[in-house]
Formats: structure tokens, sequence, C-alpha cells
């Protein structure tokens, strides 16, 4: 099965990714977190894309389509996956297409969570990541067990860099702009779905599960 979640910047698409990778066995492929690890790491790709990140703009197509083309060629994405945060732009979309195309497959389901921009900065502003495994919370809503100790693996919760209102701002912008247009692209082929992110994250799920059986 392979899925790709859209949706506003903070609209859940991570939190849900996460829960389908884990009930159908399919890797989470997200390439905010890819850019996030290698940011870390202080690679050359990290601190490329940090310059764009930090003000809340896209990283340039190029960069990111052959990172995201690499990633799903891995052995692990043979039987599907969920990509959370791709694609972004209609280019990226096309290129998706045709390199599934080129083996005969396609996307199954474009899963849009949405949510509206009313919701949007206060989750951002709320939410918190874990620097070692990714996990996310939020303090009012998805409060973890001990404040700002990740439930899953101990580590530190921090607020992302671009999780600052004014940067929250300028992502939804370009959000609107530049990847809202996805949701007519996967309307035309005929895999578009929405739920409503506006509800408890296990009622999103259940509803997400609905669709996907
Ligand atoms: P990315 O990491 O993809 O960020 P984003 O799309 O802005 O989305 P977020 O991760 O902020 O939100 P989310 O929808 O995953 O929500 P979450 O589940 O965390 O990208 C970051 C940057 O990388 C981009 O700005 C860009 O620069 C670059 N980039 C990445 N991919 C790119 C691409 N393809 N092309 C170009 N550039 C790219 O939830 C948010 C909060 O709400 C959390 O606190 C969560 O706990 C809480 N929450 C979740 N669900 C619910 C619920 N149902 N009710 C209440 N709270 C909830
Ligand atoms: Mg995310």
């Amino acid at each position: 099965m392979k899925i790709i979640m859209l949706g506003a910047p903070g609209a859940g698409k991570g939190t849900q990714a996460k829960m389908i990778a884990e009930k159908y066995q399919i890797p989470h492929v997200s390439t905010g977190d890819i850019f996030r690890a290698n940011i870390k790491g202080q690679t050359p790709l990290g601190m490329e894309a940090k310059k764009y990140m930090d003000e809340g703009k896209l990283v340039p197509d190029e960069l990111t389509v052959k990172i995201l083309l690499d990633r799903v060629a891995q052995d692990d994405c043979k039987n599907g996956y969920v990509l959370d945060g791709f694609p972004r732009t209609i280019p990226q979309a096309e290129v998706l297409t045709e390199a599934l195309d080129k083996m005969g497959d396609k996307i199954d389901y474009a899963i849009d969570v949405a949510v509206p921009d009313e919701n949007i900065v206060n989750r951002m502003s709320g939410r918190r990541a874990c620097v070692t495994c990714g996990a996310t919370y939020h303090i009012v809503h998805i409060p973890p067990k001990v404040e700002n100790i990740c439930d899953k693996c101990g580590s530190e919760l921090i607020l992302r860099d671009d999780d600052k209102p004014e940067t929250v701002l300028n992502r939804l912008k370009i959000y609107h702009e530049q990847t809202q247009p996805l949701i007519d692209y996967y309307t035309g082929k005929g895999v578009l779905k929405t739920v409503d992110g506006t509800k408890d994250m296990n009622d999103v799920f259940a509803d997400i599960v609905g669709i996907l059986g």
C-alpha cells in the first residue's frame, strides 16, 4: 500500500503517519525528518536545507526529489510506504507519478488531514519533539507522562526551530500557494480522501483505518 499524507503544517500528518506505519507495517518516510536528521548530523545536505527551513520556505525540488526517490528505492519500501511531507509541490508530485509509472505502479491513497488555519498556530507552539527518536507530543493535547521527557526513549523534548509563530505563518502561506494545489492533483487521479483533522488523534486514525481497510 502506497500512501501520501497531505495537509497544512501541523495538521497531524506525522502523528497519523506513525500510527499508519505501525498498524500496516510499512515504513514512515518523512522528508522533514530526513532533513532534521541531516541538520543534527551537520551534513552538507543538512546545512543547505536549514537555510530554507528556518525561514519556513521549501527546500528546492532538486534536493528534495533525489532524497525521496533514493529512500523509496530501498528494500524496506518494496511493499509500500506512507509519505509524510512529500510531495509538496506539483513538480514533486509529477516526478513521483512518473517514477511509479515506470515501475507500473501508483499511489493508492492521498489522505488530506484537514485543519483550519486558526487551529494551526496553537498546535505548533504547543508541539514538543524528541531529539532522539522523533516522537511528537503536544503540551496540552498529547502531553508526555513526565514534562519535557520522551515517553518512548527518555530523551529531552524540544520546540522545533521552525515552530516560532512568525515562521509558522510563513509556512502556512507557502502551504496554500504551493502544496494545496496537490488536493486537486490527487482528486484528478481518483485517490484523494479527506479526514477531519480537528478531531481527537485517535478518532482521526479510526477514520483513516475506515478508508484503508
Ligand atoms: P515537515 O517536517 O514536513 O513539516 P510540516 O509539513 O510543516 O508539518 P509538521 O511536521 O509541522 O506538522 P504535521 O502535519 O506532521 O503535524 P504533527 O503530527 O507534528 O517539514 C519541515 C520543513 O522541511 C518544511 O517547512 C520545508 O522547509 C522542509 N521540507 C520538508 N519536506 C519538503 C519537501 N517535500 N519539499 C520541500 N521542502 C520540504 O502535529 C502537530 C502538533 O499537533 C503536535 O504537537 C501533535 O502532537 C499535535 N496533534 C496532532 N494531531 C492532533 C489532534 N488530532 N488533536 C490535537 N493535537 C494534535
Ligand atoms: Mg511532521
